[in-house]
């Protein structure tokens, strides 16, 4: 029998907490909750979409002048969707002013990359592997949306997510739960900052597994393990609760049979009870009455009866709780200290915020003007679409592109795109307002470019609320690319998906290049081999035919509104990509979810027959986790492991000699993997458990050093107890998940 160690890990959300004089604002709190009405307090826990045109007439009749009534008698606690200062202004004047306690309203939005100025989608942001890019992300768009009177952002999202079938990968930080919660917490940060005029609340979702969707479909079915939940899914939803998010949205799967909104056991147990979380939990659109939909609740009050008791504290668009509550506090079914406990939790983010103080704190028009869409939004944004970029494949050198005299031929519908690049959740972006690739490389190519748009994505562009079916493809355009092509020095192909092919409820069942786009590249690769494929897409996609034919592939995401320039810079080598893909690229759909740190298997190595392969295809990714290249190559040497004081209690130190071997200076992500050998509970092949940007200038080398500790080394069991067991290890560092360089430890009892 093995030793355990357990390591009990200090919940600083107690202590982030306790930053902000909470003793004062939890009387403050508790004031205000002894004045309120049974009514005030379930107002409260109950926040509706912008229903009326706000700085319009009070309406009149039907559901809305329902609302509308609500509104005025203190029983709505936020709104979604209204943004702008005169909007914003004109509700919050009717909370503050017209109402009996006269309670400020909190006002959320979906900024999920951006307001109105767009940052690449959060998967391509996550590429960058630059955690301060990341949160100074963050931090823009918070400022952007703070100044249109918003205050809470529903984001990040950091559903960990393994099938790229699944439309709402774009949102997440992929596949990896080490890297998933340092990117969690950089958001979190980035939103939440000081909690000045310039931040939002945060809102860490979906709480929890609605990334596991069965099949990648969307809202699907959730069935994990417990060792999945606790070591994949949830360490991010933990790291933005120990990096003080004040909220935090439910989801709308099942999770092993219990609707997550139902689920005390996820909400009260864990969130609110072993991570110490004192901020509110909302619940995903509607997802409370949903619990009736799942077959879990026989009517509307004992939907609302399960989420309050589970845990759930404000119904988002569901009409649950200010509908049912009364009734269920009258008739002895819900006690009313649940929900003063829900009610207490708004408030104090409510007071954390600094609406009390000053419910008109986020709206000056004056702010507004001067914030939306200037330059430091646009520089930011150029910045972090440029880090997000990653070169797939670079045969004999063909990128970066010559400025002088080189004609090329620029092909694809998505290269003139201005709509695209925003990507979905694309905030309050002003349609086609994007840069296109056609733009930024016209800025370098004094008319040596011809564009030509060959074909379309598919026939037929898809809205948020619509969606096209894909009809017979069209060659009409095949001809004047082909002859472009055939004119040119170098043909760019911009090729892909729209941006509403990913995104909530847009879940895939093929992951190759929609319509005929393969084949129009076929067709020009024929006529010209020198072809580099820029992919713009919201999902890894299945290019094993590109990876196989294709020279130069650069993966370029949706990366926001100034999209067109960081591609024409990198293609051009003014920057040298450095990004890696933050989820693995299958070889082809058949093989999802394929991700780099699986589980070994008894029979995973290669026999005859008898083990664990298909037949038609590898197991592995095509283009893994954590690879991407660079315009240099960098070599990894002389892989050293320190433990001498660990059992002191000092970190075990891994250094690796990297060398920029290449002709230009460069930026790569070292990555560090760990595989625990033999453990209680069988372990993945390799973790991601370090990784660091190091700067190279060419023929430099620097010796980068990574360090180990209990927080590293070990894992949940099934009870969600974090575990260090002595024994061997294998470390691995090197360029990506496919890392090669290795040494093995031991630790002791
Ligand atoms: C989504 C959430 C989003 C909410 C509000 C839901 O449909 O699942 O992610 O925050 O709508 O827009």
């Amino acid at each position: 029998m093995r030793t355990l160690k357990l390591i009990l890990m200090i919940s600083l959300s107690t202590v982030c907490a306790k930053g902000l004089s909470q003793d004062n604002i939890e009387k403050k709190v508790n004031d205000l909750l002894a004045k309120m009405t049974l009514a005030e307090k379930i107002g409260q826990m109950n926040q509706y979409t912008g229903f009326w045109e706000v700085t319009g007439p009070a309406p009149q009749g039907g559901d809305a002048a329902n609302k509308y009534a609500q509104l005025k008698a203190g029983q709505i606690g936020s709104m979604l969707n209204v943004t702008g200062v005169k909007d914003v202004l004109a509700l919050q004047k009717i909370a503050v002013e017209q109402t009996r306690l006269g309670i400020p309203l909190i006002i959320g939005y979906d900024v999920i990359h951006g307001f109105k100025t767009l940052s690449p989608i959060p998967l391509a942001e996550a590429a960058s592997f630059d955690l301060a890019a990341i949160k100074n992300s963050a931090a823009m768009a918070a400022k952007e949306a703070a100044a249109a009177g918003i205050n809470w952002t529903f984001a990040p999202m950091m559903d960990i997510t393994r099938d790229a079938r699944w439309g709402r990968v774009m949102e997440g930080a992929g596949e990896d739960s080490y890297y998933g919660a340092l990117v969690a917490a950089a958001r979190v940060q980035g939103f939440q900052g000081n909690l000045t005029e310039n931040n939002l609340a945060a809102c860490p979702k979906h709480y929890a597994g609605y990334g596991f969707a069965e099949g990648g479909r969307d809202y699907n079915t959730v069935d994990v393990s417990m060792q999945r939940l606790f070591n994949d899914i949830l360490p991010p939803f933990q790291a933005a609760a120990n990096a003080g998010a004040l909220t935090f949205m439910n989801s709308f799967n099942t999770l092993n049979g219990v609707p997550a909104t139902a689920s005390a056991f996820l909400q009260r147990d864990i969130l609110k009870g072993k991570w110490d979380f004192n901020g509110f939990i909302v619940s995903d659109w509607g997802s409370i009455r949903e619990i009736m939909l799942h077959g879990y609740a026989a009517d509307e009050a004992q939907a609302g009866q399960m989420a309050i008791t589970a845990g759930s504290d404000m119904d988002m668009e569901g009409g649950i709780y200010v509908s049912q509550l009364e009734k269920l506090v009258k008739d002895g079914k819900v006690k009313e200290s649940l929900i003063d406990d829900a009610v207490r939790r708004i408030l104090l983010v409510k007071f954390k915020l600094g609406l009390f103080d000053n419910p008109y704190k986020y709206l000056d028009s004056n702010r507004e003007k001067q914030i939306t869409g200037s330059k430091e939004m646009h520089e930011a944004a150029l910045d972090m679409a440029k880090k997000s970029i990653v070169l797939l494949k670079n045969d004999n050198n063909l990128l970066p592109l010559k400025k002088q005299s080189v004609r090329i031929a620029l092909i694809g519908e998505l290269a003139a795109d201005k709509n695209s690049p925003l990507g979905s959740w694309r905030g309050a972006a002003v349609e086609n307002s994007a840069v296109s690739v056609l733009e930024g490389m016209q800025k370098y190519t004094n008319n040596r470019l011809t564009y030509a748009k060959g074909t379309n994505v598919y026939n037929g562009q898809q809205g948020f609320t619509t969606e096209v079916k894909i009809t017979p493809d069209n060659r009409s355009g095949f001809d004047e690319a082909i002859n472009a092509a055939k004119n040119a020095d170098v043909v760019v192909m911009v090729l892909g998906e729209y941006a509403f092919m990913t995104g909530e409820g847009r879940s895939r069942s093929h992951l190759d290049l929609p319509g005929n786009q393969q084949d129009l590249l076929k067709e020009i690769l024929a006529v010209n081999k020198n072809v580099v494929l820029v992919l713009n897409n919201g999902r890894p996609l299945a290019l094993e035919w590109e990876a196989a034919n294709v020279p130069a592939i650069v993966e370029a995401w949706q990366l926001g509104t100034e999209a067109g320039n960081a591609i024409a810079q990198v293609l051009y080598g003014d920057y040298n990509p450095s990004g890696k893909l933050p989820m693995s690229f299958p070889y082809n759909v058949g093989q999802v979810p394929v991700y780099y740190n699986m589980l070994s298997t008894a029979r995973g190595v290669q026999t005859d027959v008898f083990w664990s392969h298909y037949t038609d295809a590898p197991n592995t990714a095509l283009f893994p986790f954590g690879y991407g290249l660079s315009y240099t190559t960098f070599e990894y040497k002389n892989l050293k492991v320190n433990k001498k004081d660990f059992a002191k209690g000092e970190p075990i130190k891994i250094t690796v000699d990297l060398t920029n071997t290449g002709n230009y200076n460069g930026k790569e992500v070292a990555q560090l993997y760990l595989h625990d050998i033999a453990a209680s509970i069988a372990q993945p092949v390799k973790k991601l458990k370090g990784f660091q940007l190091v700067e190279l200038k060419k023929g430099e080398t620097k010796t980068v050093e990574f360090t180990l500790t209990d927080k590293e080394l070990g894992f949940y069991n099934n009870e969600g107890e974090y575990l260090v067991e002595p024994g061997k290890f294998t470390v691995f560092v090197g360029t990506s998940s496919a890392a090669s360089l290795k040494a093995d430890f031991n630790i002791m009892e």
